[in-house]
Order: C-alpha cells, then sequence, then structure tokens
C-alpha cells in the first residue's frame, strides 16, 4: 500500500468537494463549507499548512548511531508517536455516505490503537449519535477522546457522565465552536464561555480536561487556571474565525505562557513528520492531524488509518535522527534553523 493509492481509492467515495489531495494543503477545498473547507473568504487552512514550512530544521548527522524512542505518555496511556487523529464530525454531510459518524470514529479509533496511538471524537447536535460514538468507545476500551461541544452545562453533564461511563481517559472541548453555525441560536445557549464557566465545566468533568481552540496566551492562561490539565492550540482548522493567525506562528508564544503547567497540543496543517518535528521543536508536547485521516479511511478504512498513522511517525524517527535527537524530550528549540540576522525562525 501506498498513499497515493489510497487518496486514489478515496476519491471513488468522497464527494467532489474534497478531493482527497495527496498533501492536503487546504487549496482544492478552499472555502467549502459544507466540505472540509475553511470558512469566510480568507486562507486559514492554507496559512496554517504554508506556516510549517516556513520552519527550517537543522540538520547534524554526526552522532552515534543509536535507536529512536517516540513513545509519548498522555495521562497515563502510553502511546507510541506523539500524534492523534482529530476530530472531525458529521462526515456524511462533509464527505459522503461512506461513513456516518459512528461508523468513521469506529474505524479511526480501531486504526489508531492498531498503531499503539489515539483518537479525538467529534459531536455534533445529534445526541443519539454521541450515545452511539461512546458505545464504539467502550468497546475500545476507552481509548478514544470525546471532543464535546460548548454546550449548557445540563447537556454537558449527560455527555461527560456518558464519557466517564465508557471508560474515557480524558474529555477534551472545542471551544471555539461558538464560530460554527449549528450552534448559534440555540436553546440553551451554547458557544464561547467565560473563565468561571469553564472551572465549573472542568470539576464537572472529573476527568483530565483537554481545551481546544487556544490562539493567544491569555486565552491558554484562563484555561490553564481554570484547570485545564491541557491545551490544543487550534483555530478548528480556519472553520471558526477568517483572519486567524496559524497555529504555527502562535504556538512558540502559547508554549512560553503555560510554561510547564499544562501539556500543549497543536493541529492546522500538521501533513508529515517534520511538521511533527518542527511543531515538537517550537514547544509543543503532542500533535493532533485531521482532516488526512478521512483520505485514510475513506481510501482504505482501518488500515488506512494505520498506515498514514505510521508513516508519519517514522518519518518523525527520520528526522529525530538525522538532528541528534534520541527521544521526544531531546527536540530542541536549538534544532530549528534561525536567521542569524533578525533571530526569526519563521523564513
Ligand atoms: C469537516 C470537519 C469537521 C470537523 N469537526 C470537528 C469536531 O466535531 N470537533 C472538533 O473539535 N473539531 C472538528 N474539526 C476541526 C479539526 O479537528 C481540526 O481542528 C482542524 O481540521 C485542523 O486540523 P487539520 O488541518 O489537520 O485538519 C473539523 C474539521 C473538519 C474539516
Amino acid at each position: 500500500m501506498i498513499w497515493k493509492d489510497i487518496c486514489d481509492q478515496a476519491r471513488d467515495h468522497i464527494k467532489p468537494n474534497c478531493m482527497a489531495c495527496p498533501v492536503c494543503d487546504g487549496r482544492a477545498c478552499g472555502n467549502n463549507v459544507a466540505g472540509p473547507g475553511a470558512k469566510g473568504y480568507d486562507d486559514v487552512a492554507i496559512r496554517n499548512f504554508k506556516a510549517w514550512k516556513r520552519v527550517r530544521i537543522n540538520m547534524d548527522p554526526l552522532v552515534a548511531a543509536a535507536p529512536i524512542d517516540t513513545t509519548f505518555n498522555l495521562f497515563g496511556q502510553s502511546l507510541e508517536y506523539p500524534i492523534f487523529a482529530g476530530p472531525i464530525s458529521d462526515v456524511a454531510l462533509h464527505y459522503g455516505p461512506l461513513y456516518d459518524d459512528t461508523k468513521y470514529n469506529h474505524v479511526l479509533m480501531k486504526g489508531c490503537l492498531d498503531v499503539g496511538t489515539r483518537a479525538f471524537l467529534g459531536d455534533s447536535v445529534d445526541v443519539r449519535g454521541f450515545a452511539i460514538a461512546m458505545s464504539a468507545l467502550k468497546e475500545t476500551g476507552g481509548a478514544g477522546i470525546p471532543t464535546i461541544k460548548p454546550w449548557d452545562i445540563s447537556i454537558l453533564q449527560e455527555k461527560f457522565a456518558a464519557s466517564r461511563e465508557a471508560g474515557a481517559f480524558a474529555i477534551a472541548m472545542d471551544i471555539d465552536a461558538g464560530g460554527l453555525p449549528f450552534l448559534k441560536g440555540r436553546t440553551p445557549p451554547a458557544g464561547c464561555k467565560s473563565e468561571k464557566e469553564l472551572a465549573e465545566i472542568v470539576q464537572t468533568a472529573q476527568l483530565p480536561f483537554i481545551v481546544k481552540g487556544i490562539m493567544t496566551p491569555n486565552a491558554a492562561e484562563k484555561a490553564v487556571r481554570a484547570g485545564a490539565k491541557a491545551v490544543l492550540v487550534s483555530n478548528h482548522g480556519g472553520r471558526v474565525l477568517d483572519g486567524c493567525p496559524s497555529t504555527a506562528e502562535v504556538l512558540p508564544a502559547i508554549t512560553k505562557q503555560v510554561a510547564g503547567r499544562a501539556i500543549v497540543l497543536v493541529d492546522g496543517g500538521i501533513r508529515c513528520g517534520v511538521d511533527v518535528f518542527r511543531a515538537l521543536a517550537l514547544g509543543a508536547d503532542a500533535v493532533v492531524i485531521a482532516r488526512p485521516y478521512i483520505t485514510a479511511a475513506y481510501g482504505a478504512g482501518r488500515e488506512g488509518v494505520a498506515f498514514l498513522t505510521r508513516k508519519i511517525g517514522e518519518e518523525l524517527k527520520d528526522a529525530m535522527e538525522l538532528c541528534g535527537a534520541r527521544k521526544l524530550s531531546d527536540i530542541s528549540r536549538d534544532m530549528i534553523f534561525c536567521d542569524a540576522a533578525s533571530g526569526a525562525f519563521f523564513l
């Protein structure tokens, strides 16, 4: 199996809004929503992809050969790579009827488990869908992270309880989902939360809590103060607010602010092992990749998901080897090329 074949096979099943591009850079889908595109008129998804490429790596092959260890621990889960499959919901609407959310989450979790990683699971308005997703989670021994929308507290209590009952080891919330059309004008209201509301939500969850949709040091600080154990630097792939910077651009300031008080994850345009290396060198602990897993699953199901993860994980190993990093904690800022005159590492 090679990645190009998986993309070709995916194109037989996927709606034309997504071209199942071998390199998913946000250009072909543009602003197609429904579909995998970005919101509005701007280029946020494309900018996410491009920003990683502006970070160049310092190669140093003059180091003793040794095994490369990419293992990562998240809240007691020992993982083979610092790579998670990201949450995507309403897959039939955006990509076509080969999967509904339940089937997609099932394939995603199983494929990730096969190679020792984990998936985030999406959430949408369909309450029954969430219950079924939780039964799939239970079946995998709790190997996924429910990523719940910022609903009203009473709905959250129900969804948190279902997540715990299914054996989840953590809960995430895409706190930026207020930018999605279907969360607007709901009764009871859903969307943005104050720091105080978030603190109550974190307490109610009773599991390690990940706040997804952090794009500034200030928001990261509020999330950590509210009790989040991890922040996920994300602009929802450009789907919630036009005009945002890329996640790579804001990552260094956020990791500096958090300074070891919480785990820092990042998503947005991360497509290969060198991108994972770039993210870790800029201070992230691990990465999340979303859209390419759709191509993997629509093209080759569970095997496709495992294939993509292993491919990116092995590319990460290659980058580590040639930069002298033997384990993830060896990856450091000085492994990134820095312009001597300006001190900039985004070139
Ligand atoms: C069609 C589609 C549906 C998504 N659904 C969700 C969701 O339910 N929950 C969520 O937190 N993020 C959702 N996302 C955002 C992704 O998880 C991720 O943050 C974003 O796509 C950036 O990562 P990527 O560039 O690797 O795709 C969705 C993205 C797409 C394209």
